[in-house]
Parts: C-alpha cells; sequence; structure tokens
C-alpha cells in the first residue's frame, strides 16, 4: 500500500502528516471545497426542511419551548440517559420549558444500547404522566429510546411485531404515535433524523431496529454547543458512526442517488473536522460540520448499510460495546473485503474528498484517521475476546443492515472478518 509519508513535509489539519502530490494539487485548485466553504464567523445558523424540519445552529436549544408550543405540545416527557439527566443543558432545556408554563418530566431510566425493559419502564412514566409528546434527547441511545417510547405509546401489539422486516411496520396504528422533537447531544447516529430505533432484545442478546415513518421526528433541534462536553472518546465514537453510515450508504448496491450525494459531502465532511473536533472539543465549526454529518449519514443510509453493521450490532449486544467504536474497528476489514465491488466508486470518492484516487490511498488514509483518533486497530485490543464467534458468525448475516453490503455476506464470510478483525491482518 502506499505510505502517506512517501512525500515531502507538508503540513495538514491531521497535524504533520504529509500529503500525496494529488491532495496538495486539489487543494490549491478547490480551496473552497477543503475549508471551510460558507463565509462563517463561527458556527453555521440555518433552517432545513429534509428529511424533517431541522433547526440547525449553535444556541438553538432556546427555542425548545416555543417549538413544543408551535406543535401543540402541553405535557412532554423527556426522554435522555442517566448521565446527561443530571447535566446543566438537560436542566436548563426543562426549565426553560417549565417557565413556558409546559409541564415536562424527565425519563432516563435507560442503558446505552437501550434494551426492552428500558422501552416498558418508559411507557409506564409516560402512561402514569398523562403525556402528550416526546422530547428525545441526547446520543443515540437517548433518541432512540424517546422515539420508540413514543411509537409504542398507543400501540396494542407488542414492541418486536413492528421490527423492521418486510412490511411489518403497516401493522401499527399510526394514530397511537405521539410527535417527537429530537435533540442530539452527540454527532454520530443521526437517529435525530432517522425513523427507526436500535432496541437491544434482551432474550436473544439481539439488536433490533423498530420502524415506522412517523417516527421521524416532527422537528429536530442541531445546536453544536450541545456536543461541546463529550469525551474525546465519544466524539471519536460517534464520528466514526457518522463515517460507516455515509461509508456503506455510498457503497451500498441499491439505487439512490440522492443517497450517493449526500453520502460523500457527509464524507468530506468527516474527513475535515472529525480530527479537529478531538483535537479541540471546542471548535465550534468543527463540532458544528460533525453534527452536520452526523444527520446526512442517517439521511444517506436509507439506500442502505452493510457488513460494518452486520459485524457490529453483535458484538454491541453480546458484549455492550459502544456502536460507533465497533465499527470503526471493523471499518478497514470490511473495506478490504468489499474491494472486488467497490473499487470503481471508491477512487471517485477517494478523488471527491482529495486524495490520490485509487483505493489504497481512501484505506490509508482511514487506517491514518483511526490511528491519530486512537481507535483499537484489532477486536482484541478492544477488548473484544472471540468468546462467542460461533454465534456471531451466525447473528451478522442474519443483521437487517447485511443486505446493503455490496458482496453478500455469508456464515463463513463473518467468522472470516471476525478472525481477522481480531488478530488485526488486513
Ligand atoms: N437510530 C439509528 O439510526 C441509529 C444509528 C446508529 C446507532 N444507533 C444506536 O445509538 C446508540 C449509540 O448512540 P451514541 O453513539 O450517540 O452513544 P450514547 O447515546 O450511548 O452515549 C454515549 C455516552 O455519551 C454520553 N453523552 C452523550 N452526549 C454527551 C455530551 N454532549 N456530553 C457528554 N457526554 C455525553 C452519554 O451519557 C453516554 O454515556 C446505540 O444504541 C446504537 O445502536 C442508532
Ligand atoms: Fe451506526
Amino acid at each position: 500500500m502506499r505510505s502517506m509519508t512517501d512525500e515531502g513535509p507538508h503540513p495538514t489539519p491531521f497535524g504533520g502528516h504529509p500529503l500525496p502530490q494529488r491532495e496538495r494539487e486539489f487543494r490549491q485548485e478547490f480551496p473552497y471545497l477543503l475549508t471551510c466553504e460558507y463565509p462563517m464567523t463561527q458556527s453555521p445558523t440555518a433552517n432545513w426542511n429534509y428529511p424533517t424540519t431541522i433547526k440547525f445552529g449553535a444556541g438553538r436549544i432556546k427555542e425548545l419551548p416555543q417549538i413544543c408550543i408551535d406543535l401543540g405540545f402541553k405535557n412532554p416527557l423527556l426522554v435522555t440517559d442517566p448521565f446527561l439527566a443530571t447535566q446543566k443543558m438537560t436542566l436548563d432545556a426543562v426549565a426553560s420549558l417549565k417557565a413556558a408554563g409546559l409541564g415536562v418530566a424527565i425519563f432516563s431510566e435507560i442503558k446505552p444500547n437501550p434494551v426492552d425493559s428500558n422501552i416498558e419502564a418508559g411507557l409506564k412514566a409516560l402512561k402514569a404522566g398523562g403525556h402528550d409528546s416526546v422530547i428525545a434527547f441526547g446520543g443515540g441511545s437517548g433518541l432512540d429510546a424517546g422515539k420508540v417510547i413514543a411509537f409504542m405509546a398507543g400501540q396494542t401489539r407488542p414492541m418486536w411485531d413492528f421490527e423492521d422486516i418486510g412490511d411489518w411496520w403497516t401493522r401499527a396504528d399510526p394514530k397511537g404515535i405521539f410527535p417527537i422533537i429530537a435533540v442530539p447531544t452527540t454527532a454520530g447516529t443521526g437517529s435525530e433524523v432517522g425513523r427507526a430505533g436500535v432496541i437491544t432484545q434482551e432474550s436473544t442478546h439481539t439488536k433490533k431496529v423498530i420502524f415506522h415513518p412517523l417516527m421521524m421526528p416532527k422537528v429536530t433541534i442541531c445546536d453544536p454547543e450541545l456536543t461541546v462536553g463529550m469525551p474525546q472518546k465519544i466524539t471519536v465514537g460517534t464520528g466514526m458512526d457518522a463515517l460507516a453510515h455515509c461509508l456503506e450508504a455510498y457503497c451500498s448496491p441499491f439505487y439512490h442517488p440522492m443517497g450517493e450525494g449526500i453520502a460523500v459531502e457527509g464524507i468530506r465532511l468527516v474527513k475535515e473536522n472529525l480530527a479537529r473536533a478531538f483535537k479541540d472539543g471546542h471548535d465550534l465549526e468543527a463540532r458544528a460540520h460533525m453534527m452536520s454529518a452526523a444527520a446526512m449519514g442517517a439521511t444517506a443510509f436509507q439506500k442502505g448499510l452493510g457488513a460494518i453493521h452486520a459485524l457490529s450490532h453483535p458484538v454491541g449486544a453480546l458484549h455492550d460495546t459502544h456502536h460507533g467504536m465497533t465499527n470503526a474497528v471493523f471499518m478497514p476489514y470490511v473495506l478490504v473485503f468489499n474491494r472486488p465491488a467497490i473499487e470503481a466508486k471508491i477512487e471517485r470518492l477517494a478523488a471527491f474528498i482529495g486524495l490520490e484516487p485509487n483505493f489504497d490511498a481512501f484505506l490509508g488514509w482511514v487506517l491514518d484517521l483511526r490511528q491519530q483518533l486512537g481507535v483499537p486497530h484489532t477486536l482484541k485490543e478492544f477488548g473484544v475476546e472471540l468468546t462467542n464467534l460461533d454465534l456471531m458468525s451466525k447473528m451478522a448475516p442474519e443483521d437487517p443492515t447485511a443486505g446493503g453490503n455490496p458482496v453478500p455476506l455469508t456464515e463463513a464470510d463473518a467468522r472470516m472478518l471476525f478472525e481477522k478483525a481480531y488478530s488485526g491482518q488486513l
């Protein structure tokens, strides 16, 4: 593989790694694509209308009470995780809702990688408090739990009847779905603009996707200031999740040019901003661009995901690892596995993001980025032993995301990929 250090010294945003010739030329030809292409002093502010209404910009959490009033919410349940429930930004949001005369309560009995019993407890709180709506507040765990609680509010069938299989979502009573406002505090999952929630079934230790089009939040507030306090590890894990969403959506074989267009710009935003946000968590412009990349990833992955997620889900469900960081571990192994089907596409992508237009340059960038961000290169370094190898190899091809992989993923392939990711052999 071509080394990123082959060429003479040249400063880069990633801290002194020399840039290959092609990237140098690209930066000279298209500076507006690689720096901040919009004139701005701090971080962008805008209102967007797809895939839902998005109030984007620093400080826009202040608009939450008025948005609730405009949507007719009188008594929302704010669903978040136990850590965020104690944080100033959450307490401030609750205080602002109360000051506006809204009834509000916090429900926070949820695990990272939320499980079915969390949803049941949330539904009890929703009914006991007489709530009429949900504010899903947090990282993917709080957002997914909040969205699924809102979805289940008035359903009579059990939650697993609404798994994302075929047209099972049509079993739901749309009138029983409470409206949702989403407020992301991480920049990764994109659940704030998604129509699904990922919940772990405790009895089978399986991550399952609950899907309904009306689970899309009515309004999303993307306020990058809320992500400033994220610890570096969560910044990395969530940022790599956004990258995995864009990359897998781009590589999936289904016809969805809109999804593909969004994915490539999302990947460029990650390339230009994740290392910046990692180095300086207070860099609001980088935080804003990562928040965009996260929402773009989830918008794009309506086109499909792939083996990164299919391998990651069993590991997350059985070992309770962080979802995005798990994806980050698997990313290069899956890229190499998919190479025969995606090489030409990756060349095009590499050129767009300013790399030499070849597969090895892109793979080299992924490996380099992981290293700079402290992503473990192997499952072993990540602390995941292959004790469940048989089970995980069976679960991965059955995961609903596996169908979007450009190369069909068999049980034998999954076993090989788990073993490679464990030993570090690309
Ligand atoms: N619905 C979807 O489309 C979708 C997509 C990808 C992942 N997911 C799911 O999302 C979950 C992972 O979400 P996540 O990666 O955002 O992590 P998370 O929500 O589990 O949060 C991780 C940790 O970060 C903390 N945290 C969150 N925001 C913070 C902030 N601003 N400052 C300080 N700490 C903060 C949380 O309290 C928690 O301890 C998984 O369950 C995964 O399966 C869902
Ligand atoms: Fe993901």
